[in-house]
C-alpha cells in the first residue's frame, strides 16, 4: 500500500522551491524510482551542468508521524554518514553534497550509467539470442566474469572500512561507464559498445540499511543475501558467483574467516527453507 499512498505527496521543499524561483530554462527535477521507502530525483539543483541526485523519503501516512518522522530522520543521517566514510576510505560511493535528515532528503553525486543488474541481464539476454542455432558452441564469458570481480573488489573494499551494506543486490550497484575516447564520433561506436555494455566501475549505492561492522558473521550476511539475489535475478549466471567471491578473497585481507562463516550462514539458509 505504501507506494500508492506516497504518491500523494509533493516533491521535497527543498527541490519546489528552487524550481519556482529559478529561471524557466532550469529543467523540473525527474522522478526516477518510486520505491515504498523513498523517492529518487535526478535535479541539476546545485549548478545546470552537474546533475545530482536527490533521495527524498517522504511522511509514511501509515505510521504514526512522530515516529515516523524519527525512523526517517534516523536513517538518513546514517545513510550519509556511512556514505560519507566510504568516501573517505575510497569506496566507489556516491559523494554527499547536503543531507536535511529532518526534512527527509539527502542530496548526492549523480552516478551514469545503469544498475549492473540491467547490464548483466540485458548481455545475457543478447548471449542467449545468439546462441539459438549455434548449439554447443561456447560462450566467451570473459567479460561478465571481469565485471564480477570488479564486483567482488567493490564489497571487499567496503568491508575493509569497516561497513556491511545490509542490502547488497545488483541492483544497488551502478555501472558508470567509462569515459568515451577522446574524438570518438557520436554514433558510429555501436558495434564497439556491444562489446563495452560490461566495462566500467561499479559503484555501490542504497545505503539505507547499512552499518558499521567488523563481524565476520555481518560480514558473511552481507554476502548470502548478494549470492541470494543474484541467484534469482540471473539465474542463467549463478556459477559465476564464484568469481565474486574469489575476488573478494584477493581484495581483503580478513576474506577467509567470512567466507568459512559464509558456509554456516548457506547451511542455515538451507535448513530454513526446508523448514518451509
Ligand atoms: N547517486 C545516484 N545516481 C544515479 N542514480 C541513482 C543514484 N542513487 C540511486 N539511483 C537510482 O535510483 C534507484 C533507487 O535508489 P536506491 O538508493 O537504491 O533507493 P531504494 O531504497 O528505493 O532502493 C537505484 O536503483 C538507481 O537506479
Ligand atoms: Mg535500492
Amino acid at each position: 500500500m505504501a507506494p500508492t499512498e506516497t504518491h500523494q505527496f509533493p516533491p521535497p521543499k527543498v527541490l519546489t522551491y528552487h524550481h519556482h524561483q529559478s529561471s524557466s530554462s532550469s529543467p523540473p527535477p525527474t522522478l526516477i524510482t518510486q520505491g515504498a521507502e523513498g523517492r529518487l530525483y535526478k535535479t541539476t539543483h546545485l549548478t545546470r551542468d552537474r546533475p545530482c541526485a536527490l533521495k527524498y523519503r517522504p511522511p509514511k501516512p501509515y505510521r504514526h508521524p512522530v515516529l515516523d518522522a524519527r525512523l526517517t530522520k534516523a536513517r538518513l543521517a546514517s545513510e550519509a554518514k556511512v556514505l560519507e566514510r566510504c568516501r573517505r576510505e575510497g569506496v566507489s560511493v556516491p559523494a554527499v553534497y547536503a543531507v536535511d535528515p529532518a526534512a527527509g532528503w539527502m542530496m548526492m553525486e549523480w552516478i551514469e550509467g545503469v544498475p549492473v543488474r540491467v547490464r548483466i541481464n540485458a548481455w545475457l539476454g543478447e548471449r542467449c539470442g545468439e546462441e539459438d542455432g549455434e548449439e554447443g558452441e561456447e560462450m566467451d564469458e570473459t567479460p561478465l566474469v571481469d565485471l564480477m570481480k570488479r564486483v567482488g573488489e567493490a564489497v571487499g573494499a567496503l568491508h575493509r572500512t569497516g561497513v556491511v551494506h545490509g542490502d547488497l543486490t545488483t541492483s544497488n550497484m551502478m555501472l558508470r561507464p567509462p569515459p568515451p575516447p577522446p574524438g570518438q564520433v557520436n554514433g558510429r561506436e555501436e558495434e564497439d559498445n556491444k562489446a563495452k555494455v560490461l566495462e566500467g566501475e561499479v559503484v555501490l549505492i542504497d545505503f539505507g540499511l547499512a552499518t558499521q561492522s567488523m563481524s565476520d558473521e555481518d560480514r558473511a550476511v552481507d554476502l548470502y543475501v548478494l549470492e541470494r539475489a543474484f541467484a534469482s535475478t540471473h539465474p542463467r549466471a549463478e556459477r559465476l558467483f564464484a568469481s565474486v567471491l574469489a575476488s573478494y578473497r584477493d581484495a581483503f585481507k580478513k576474506a577467509s574467516s567470512v567466507l568459512v562463516k559464509l558456509e554456516d550462514v548457506r547451511m542455515r539458509g538451507r535448513k530454513r527453507s526446508m523448514l518451509g
